[in-house]
């Protein structure tokens, strides 16, 4: 089975957003290969200034994912951190890329043209995250058009490293372009933490209830046709909802006894049927730090002898002594 690798940076607690953007089709893709998911926390450091957020949007993060059907023994899960392996492949790989590269990339430009300075582990990111690929021998990589700049330095550095010290020493990933959909959130713009717009993933019902009601619609009187096609409501119904309830939605709203409200309570409820379920796995899995951390340790210790090997076959590729 080919594998597949993905990393998942520890920054919020995941959202609706995440969710049906990118964890649900990562775990409909992660059936087809041996797939790698991991926790990429260095990658997070670049942003994240305490060790308290640091540490609960990684068990945010490790439970939700296994709450939405991560089967630990099916899908290696684990902290990047805890293979710091990793660490000596972003080494090499660093010597074998030009700084003009790393100078085109889209986060370093996008920091200055904003007049940031970035940190170096901004500057460096493309060359850790090649790294994480590169470690694992992954051949796929689901991303999303954001990431491919990434993936396109990856490949070059493993083509140059096999090039220069020997061919297929490192395997050549291909990106899996996943294009996830847009979710939009309570005001209509796409849903993000940062815009303040997103909906909880997994908070108490009444909450997520509240939450959906304050979704932005037409204003509209309940007797007035409306229109669902391009409503946020609508939009978030058609991700959870069959293709024939879709419809009935659609078409009952262009009945005057049938407005937003109602429309409303039915995404709450297709909201409800998908994630109450999930809410008690996360709840209880999200209450067992010690648990957590034992299952990602688990899965780093499935993945190490594996990390391993590819940097023995480096070192000595280039001249060290293989350890
Ligand atoms: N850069 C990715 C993101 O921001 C996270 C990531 C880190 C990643 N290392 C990776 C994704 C390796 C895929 C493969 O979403």
């Amino acid at each position: 089975m080919q594998r597949s690798l993905t990393g998942i940076k520890p920054t919020n607690a995941p959202h609706l957003g995440n969710y049906l953007g990118a964890i649900r089709p990562a775990l409909r893709l992660a059936q087809e290969y041996e797939s790698f998911l991991f926790i990429a926390d260095y990658h997070a450091l670049t942003t994240v200034r305490d060790a308290a957020s640091m540490r609960t949007n990684t068990y945010d993060v490790a439970a939700t994912w296994l709450a939405c059907g991560v089967d630990p023994t099916r899908i290696h899960l684990y902290r990047q951190s805890d293979v710091p392996e990793v660490f000596e492949l972003t080494w090499v790989l660093a010597c074998l890329i030009a700084t003009g590269q790393l100078e085109r990339g889209v986060s370093y430009k996008d920091g200055l043209a904003k007049g940031e300075s970035p940190n170096a582990g901004v500057f460096n990111y493309p060359v850790l995250m090649a790294a994480d690929i590169l470690l694992y021998d992954a051949a796929v990589v689901p991303v999303g058009r954001d990431q491919l700049q990434h993936l396109e330095l990856a490949r070059d550095v493993a083509q140059r490293f096999n090039h220069v010290f020997g061919d297929d020493l490192l395997v050549v990933p291909e990106a899996r372009i996943t294009d996830a959909p847009l979710v939009p959130g309570l005001d209509g713009q796409k849903m993000s933490k940062s815009k303040g717009n997103s909906i909880p993933l997994f908070a108490p019902a009444k909450t997520l209830r509240k939450t959906v009601m304050k979704i932005v619609t037409g204003s509209e009187p309940l007797e007035a046709p409306a229109e669902a096609e391009g409503s946020t409501v609508f939009d978030l119904y058609q991700l959870l909802a069959s293709e024939a309830d879709a419809r009935v939605m659609q078409e009952s709203l262009r009945t005057p006894e049938y407005g937003w409200g109602h429309a409303k309570q039915a995404l709450y409820e297709a909201l409800e049927a998908e994630l109450g379920p999930r809410r008690e796995t996360y709840d209880a899995l999200r209450a067992d730090e010690a648990k957590l951390d034992e299952l990602l340790e688990a899965g780093a210790e499935r993945v190490r002898p594996i990390a391993r090997a590819t940097i023995r076959r480096v070192r000595e590729a280039v001249g060290m002594r293989a350890r």
